[in-house]
């Protein structure tokens, strides 16, 4: 859909807005909690923590007139004084530690937090175990925000769109371009946010509450003429189910995520968050969200004002509110109850329940008189959001969880050597001529350190950030190995014009060795800010040629980036000895790129998307949605999955000071499908020779895939053992899917066995043209590094 160029203001209008409105309330000295000793509340049974979650919320929202209830839709929901309830401010954000935000207010004792890698370096890790430690670490300082009075409970994070396009500005908020990554990072983040205690899925208590962003097929923002604002995402059924919801299912099923955040875009001509199948019958009927659905900040006024679904103010409400108008909200009320009393959720008709924004705040009342919501619909989503608020001990007075929390777990030391380990772990080491890397620090006098990205600081941290415990540019960190010379090249990423190549090439003539840091930062990446070409900026290409060409020693290149380089011709330039991408490192970024350089760190990090060549942005529309190739059109199809052309790196890349081999220790060669239940006919039940998962017996369908990983070379080193799966041609899918992995790691000369498990009923299956998943048989091969295997999959006889 095309856009007028004024709406284009739209977007940083609005957010400025809701930043203003936000600032206001709040604040370091605002009262944290509700129920307290003094309060006069304190002996309803709202406030009483011994009484079921269910049986609080029913009790608070009874006690709450129309205006009460309507003034606590939004992101910055008024308190209730006369119940003792102080106002709250939902919005926060810790994508990557806890970050400046409309909830969290740095200052006084508490000016800092500690900033990880951006979450798209995070994911080059491939290391489950950190992504979930991060998370714990990033809710310790949240906790002790809170427990200051300094910061909110509900974090809405993380960003787990499949960073479909390499030109989206946000694809360093995500962890990628794979499904199965993707969804990992999500449910270990997520789980390392929430450190859900005591009860079942549905009543558990919360550290803090985090939320899974932008539902979805979202991830392009700003692009010729079209914008997030006013995008309609043309979706398959088939790229629905087996790609952009794959991480949000995850994260609601696996992760147990307290929330979902709707996007701006529509999907299909709906938008996001006022689309009944994809709130109501996805994430609340399918997956059963335990938790509440917030929209991106200002979408249902983007919606009504931007997209005109709605023809008054409060029909966009009931779109909101009610996610769609359901023929009888009786029936599926009573249905919802029937399939889900075991949670607290889906009390009543699912719908959005905060807005983040003032839409809900302005016209729900109007929308009630009219009719076209009723108390009901606001009840139902105050239940959800309040529920989420009492699991996180927000109405148990002074009884709060983790009081103990405090000052100190705000950038401790053990936090600052994780931010420092997780960079390390992110970087990924493209290219390495003749062993160029490591270089000996004992060896040389001066490295030059070059270009615009050499001294960086906030450039490390990339968007949703905080406000870092400390910085180590690359500069500094290479200047704990040896002496420096430094030189920028270019005054900016941007370099255009006038710059000070030839006093950074003097410099280079000069030095034992040379390290360029490069790349791009907020002025090319960002927010509402997408990319039109894959190339360094400016003068940069100019600046790495001349500078390797002059250097007398080795030339390491580093690259700076979120999204993906077309660096070809460093890769091809013989006096370019070594590339490393090093993504936004976070606070510790400097000193992790030392200490590979030096050798104290042998690089394991591989890269979680394609890096594609130019020519690909070229000859493909960041509108068109499709993950698959279109043979008719030539349209080449995303990520590794689909797309087959050339390619500057795949996704996977990453090379090490060590090499890994694999061998296959135990896998199975056959295994048969039963179908369940009654299924008596089976060429009904099978299209293309393929199950569907419904009808198949489930137990007993797992799959061990034991590895043994041998380090042959001369150092320890850490490797992501990367299982890919080839399914039986005819089916549409990809060509190849990552279906597991693991990081291990293997000391020098040794061996190690990983065990990897999937499971055929989730990991082998292919989505048809509805989106129904369904098991393929025949021929299932894995790829595992150098090694294969093959699979065979049979209908059971016995049972046809
Ligand atoms: C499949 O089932 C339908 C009824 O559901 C039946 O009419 C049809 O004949 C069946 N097809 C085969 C090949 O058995
Ligand atoms: C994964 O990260 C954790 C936390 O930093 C670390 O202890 C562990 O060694 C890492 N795993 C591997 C195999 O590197």
């Amino acid at each position: 859909m095309a856009i007028s160029n004024s709406s284009l203001i739209f977007p940083s209008l609005l957010l400025a807005v809701a930043f203003a409105a936000s600032a206001l309330v709040g604040g370091g000295s605002a009262a944290a909690f509700a129920c307290g000793s003094g309060s006069a509340t304190k002996a309803l049974p709202f406030c009483q923590p011994g009484r079921p979650i269910r049986e609080r919320a029913r009790d608070l929202i009874a006690r709450l007139t129309v205006a009460e209830k309507v003034a606590m839709l939004v992101n910055n929901a008024a308190g209730v004084p006369r119940l003792g309830i102080p106002r709250y401010e939902w919005w926060s954000e810790a994508l990557h530690g806890v970050a400046v935000s409309p909830g969290v207010h740095f200052g006084g004792d508490y000016p800092s937090a500690t900033s990880f890698p951006q979450v798209i370096s995070s994911a080059a890790t491939f290391n489950a175990s950190l992504w979930e430690l991060m998370g714990k670490v990033v809710s310790d300082e949240a906790r002790a925000l809170y427990n200051s009075g300094r910061a909110g409970l509900t974090y809405w994070s993380p960003n787990v769109n499949i960073y479909r396009d390499p030109r989206w500005g946000r694809g360093q908020e995500t962890p990628g371009e794979d499904p199965a990554v993707s969804a990992r990072y999500a449910a270990a983040y997520v789980r390392g946010l929430q450190q859900p205690s005591g009860g079942n899925r549905g009543l558990s208590r919360l550290k803090v509450a985090a939320c899974c962003k932008h539902y979805t097929a979202y991830d392009l923002d700003n692009w010729k003429g079209y914008d997030r604002f006013h995008f309609n995402a043309k979706v398959s059924k088939q790229d629905l189910e087996d790609t952009y919801n794959v991480p949000f299912k995850a994260c609601v099923l696996d992760g147990g995520v307290a929330s979902v955040m709707c996007s701006y875009n529509q999907v299909n001509g709906v938008p996001s968050c006022a689309d009944p199948n994809l709130l109501r019958n996805t994430i609340r009927g399918q997956w059963r969200l335990n938790g509440y659905i917030v929209s991106d900040c200002d979408s249902v006024g983007v919606f009504y004002n931007a997209q005109h679904y709605g023809s008054r103010p409060e029909d966009a409400v009931a779109y909101a509110l009610k996610a769609g108008t359901p023929a009888s909200p009786t029936a599926h009320l009573t249905k919802c109850r029937r399939e889900t009393n075991d949670y607290v959720s889906l009390f009543f008709l699912p719908g959005l329940d905060l807005d983040c924004g003032p839409f809900l705040a302005q016209y729900t009342e109007n929308a009630l008189r009219q009719g076209k919501v009723s108390e009901a619909n606001i009840d139902s989503a105050l239940t959800h959001t309040v529920a989420v608020q009492m699991r996180l001990g927000l109405f148990d007075g002074e009884n709060q969880p983790f009081r103990d929390i405090g000052l100190s777990d705000l950038c401790s030391n053990s936090h600052r050597s994780l931010a420092l380990e997780a960079a390390r772990q992110a970087i990924v080491l493209l290219k390495n001529r003749a062993k160029t890397l490591p270089l000996s620090p004992s060896r040389l006098r001066t490295v030059a350190v070059i270009g615009p990205n050499s001294d960086a600081t906030t450039t490390m941290i990339g968007n949703y950030a905080g406000i870092p415990c400390a910085y180590t540019s690359p500069l500094k960190g290479i200047a704990s190995y040896a002496r420096t010379v430094h030189a920028v090249g270019c005054t900016s990423v941007a370099c255009a014009g006038e710059q000070p190549v030839d006093a950074a090439v003097e410099a280079a003539r000069h030095a034992d060795a040379v390290v360029l840091v490069v790349g791009l930062d907020l002025s090319i990446e960002a927010e509402g800010r997408d990319r039109f070409d894959l190339l360094l900026p400016g003068r940069q290409q100019e600046l790495i040629t001349a500078v390797a060409k002059a250097s007398k020693g080795p030339t390491v290149l580093v690259l700076m980036s979120g999204g993906p380089l077309d660096v070809s011709f460093a890769e091809a330039d013989p006096n370019v000895d070594a590339i490393l991408w090093a993504g936004y490192p976070g606070q510790a970024g400097g000193a992790a790129i030392a200490d590979v350089i030096f050798g104290a760190h042998n690089p394991g990090g591989k890269l979680p998307v394609t890096w594609y060549p130019q020519f690909y942005v070229d000859k493909v529309a960041m509108t068109d949605m499709a993950m698959r190739p279109n043979p008719s059109t030539g349209y080449p199809g995303r990520s590794y999955r689909f797309y087959s052309g050339p390619v500057v790196y795949p996704f996977g890349h990453g090379l090490s000071y060590s090499v890994f081999t694999h061998s296959l220790a135990l896998a199975p060669s056959r295994l048969s499908v039963r179908l369940a239940g009654t299924q008596t006919n089976p060429l009904n039940s099978t299209t293309n020779r393929a199950v569907r998962v419904k009808h198949a017996q489930c137990n007993g369908l797992a799959v061990p895939v034991h590895v043994d990983v041998t380090n042959a070379g001369d150092r320890d080193g850490a490797h992501a053992v990367l299982v890919y799966w080839r399914p039986p041609a005819g089916h549409a899918a990809a060509a190849r899917q990552l279906v597991a992995f693991e990081k291990v790691h293997v000391a020098a000369g040794e061996r190690v066995r990983v065990a990897l498990g999937l499971d055929v009923c989730t990991d082998l299956t292919v989505a048809d043209v509805y989106g129904v998943r369904r098991i393929p048989l025949g021929d299932h091969s894995f790829e595992i590094g150098e090694l294969t295997h093959t699979l065979s999959l049979q209908g059971d006889s016995l049972q046809w």
